[in-house]
């Protein structure tokens, strides 16, 4: 049986993307649904053209995060696992309540360090020798649950932002449909 699952993202998608096509993930995960909380994200057309469904809302249109999570709860039923990938808003504790250790999220960072936005930018203008990427689960703080994985890079002084950036997300497009498959084959 597959496992059925959703996508919540908010910009280009490139991570769903990867998730979306890759071969190994194609008879072990349905997408069910993609969330998205900008209606001018280039990953809701990622989404129209492999006939994945979408559900984008404003956050300006409700009066509060409960109010819109309530309508994405609406839209989502019985799913083994919701993946954030650059989805730019802070899960409540009302919905984590409902989604209890099956929420994940990717991170390009090495965490507990450089928890937010810009994660790339901060870790190399600190000059940090090394970099990464975290997979981990999601709890009440920001960027703060359980790590499954990480993965690094080295940094030598003549790489650029650009170049590093680049390298981090080519990390991200690997590590995460790897980490999914291993958690559906509970080997993880
Ligand atoms: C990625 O760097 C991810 O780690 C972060 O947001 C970015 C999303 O990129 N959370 P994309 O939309 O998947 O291209």
């Amino acid at each position: 049986m597959k496992k059925r699952v959703a996508i919540f993202a908010s910009g280009e998608g490139s991570n769903f993307e990867k998730i979306a096509d890759n071969k190994d993930l194609k008879d072990k995960i349905k997408i069910e649904i993609l969330v998205c909380d900008n209606k001018d994200a280039p990953v809701i057309q990622k989404a129209e053209i492999r006939n994945i469904p979408t559900y984008v809302f404003s956050s300006k249109d409700f009066d509060s995060k409960e109010d819109y999570e309530r309508e994405i709860l609406k839209k989502v039923h019985n799913l083994d696992y919701i993946f954030l990938a650059g989805y730019m808003r802070i899960i409540s504790p009302y919905f984590l309540e409902n989604y209890k250790n099956t929420i994940i999220n990717i991170h390009p960072s090495l965490l507990p360090k450089y928890k937010g936005k810009n994660a790339i930018e901060k870790a190399y203008n600190a000059n940090e020798k090394e970099i990464g990427v975290s997979i981990h689960y999601v709890n009440e703080e920001v960027d703060g649950g359980d790590i499954i994985a990480q993965k690094s890079i080295e940094v030598s002084q003549s790489d650029t932002l650009e170049y590093v950036t680049e390298k981090i997300h080519k990390i991200e497009h690997e590590l995460y449909p790897y980490v999914i498959l291993k958690l559906i084959k509970e080997e993880l």
